[in-house]
């Protein structure tokens, strides 16, 4: 795809992955991604906003045939999809500057082996010119590494944010044409990355809030010339309000669990609370990642194996403890044949749901009894009375 302009001056330029089905060698994108780079021809100098993939450099390269002159080369983000083509452009442009945050320097050097003096740092609220036009850097770290910044085109009022805000959708379409598609691809990129940071990414909110903004170019998906759509739902998933939702990670190996988990999900139904039931065998965790961005209460489904949690559930007690949703309760329901430590070593796993309370589990010899069934029952009215404390019922 060639270069395409958005503003007179001011181009998409970047690649299109249609066949990319997983990022980082863990998060499902079951609708591809692009890496978007922009380039600003201002009177005196131009500038090129991050770069692309390292499999797409050819792609970036080829749209960049057309320009004599590179002054600027502003990273961002130091992640590979949006620096890894950046040694390349400079082999093209020797003497473009790479403008980037102290942090994003020293990463750039150890991942991408950039020589120091090929750096300007660039620090928070700094302006440089291109001429006629100013570009502003704001530092916002946490969106999703360290480092990370996103840069304010002044006279034209676009925000670029890299990451921030981004979505993985491969599409031809320059702007967002199906918001419902963006807002679930947007949420998914934030529950995987970026909501362990969301008191941090609070702080980066009420900055940006500062700035009239006309359009976001983030570097995955597509642009939003409604800004408003996707700040709403950046406040919306770092808010501290929960939804009257129940999330059941679960994994059963001769139904017993899912026995469990169904009788548990069609009590919770009938009191009237939102049950999002997921079978860890082979389903897309990114689709789990979304609903515990609002979600009030954790169950964990799992059976008992050499004592322990099975190991689709410990993968995922692993990952709620990494991505740290905000969750009021959590507990653990399943069965055991002759002994489990189960509960045990699960609890053990999330040390950093520390706001979670821990809800007294239901874990049962053998197939559920009559007295199974009725701690379920308990489980469901203790969470039926926890949501109606945070005023969800
Ligand atoms: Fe799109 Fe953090 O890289």
């Amino acid at each position: 795809m060639k270069m395409r302009e958005i503003i007179k001056n001011v181009y998409w330029l970047g690649a299109v992955d249609w066949d990319r089905r997983l990022f980082d060698s863990l998060i499902p994108l079951p609708d591809g991604t692009s890496y978007n780079a922009y380039l600003i021809k201002g009177k005196e100098k131009t500038a090129l906003i991050d770069s692309v993939d390292p499999p797409m450099t050819e792609k970036l390269l080829e749209q960049l045939s057309s320009i004599s002159q590179i002054d600027y080369i502003i990273s961002h983000h130091s992640e590979q999809d949006h620096s890894g083509a950046i040694p390349a452009v400079l082999e093209l442009f020797p003497s473009a500057t790479v403008l980037t945050t102290e942090k994003g320097k020293d990463m750039l050097t150890n991942h991408l082996l950039i020589p120091e003096e090929q750096f300007k740092v660039v620090e928070d609220g700094e302006e440089i010119s291109l001429g006629d036009k100013t570009l502003r850097f704001i530092h916002t770290p946490w969106v999703h590494w360290p480092e990370t910044m996103v840069s304010y085109l002044v006279e034209d009022k676009i925000l670029f944010s890299c990451d921030f805000f981004g979505s993985h959708i491969a599409t031809t379409d320059l702007y967002v044409t199906d918001e419902g598609l963006v807002y679930e691809a947007a949420k998914r990129y934030f529950a995987e990355i970026m909501m362990p940071f969301s008191n941090i990414i609070k702080r980066n909110m009420t900055k940006i809030a500062e700035l009239k903004i006309k359009l976001i170019c983030p570097s995955h998906g597509p642009i939003y010339d409604k800004p408003e759509f996707i700040l709403n739902a950046y406040e919306e998933w770092i808010s501290d309000k929960r939804e009257n939702l129940v999330v059941i990670p679960y994994v059963s190996m001769h139904g017993t669990t899912r026995k469990m988990v169904e009788y548990l999900v069609g009590k919770l139904a009938e009191e009237g609370i939102t049950a999002y039931q997921f079978d860890l065998v082979g389903g897309d965790i990114g689709k789990l990642a979304i609903n515990l961005v609002g979600a009030a209460t954790v169950v964990l489904g799992t059976p008992t194996i050499h004592a322990g949690p099975h190991p689709l559930a410990v993968y995922a007690t692993y990952l709620l403890n990494a991505i740290r949703p905000k969750i009021k309760f959590i507990t653990v329901i399943g069965s055991y044949g002759w002994f489990s430590n189960t509960v045990k070593q699960v609890v053990a796993m999330v040390p950093k749901l520390k706001n979670a309370e821990i809800l007294t589990p239901v874990y049962c010899k053998g197939y559920p009894k009559e007295e199974d069934f009725k701690a379920l029952d308990q489980l469901v009215q203790t969470i039926v009375e926890k949501h109606k404390s945070l005023k969800l019922l």
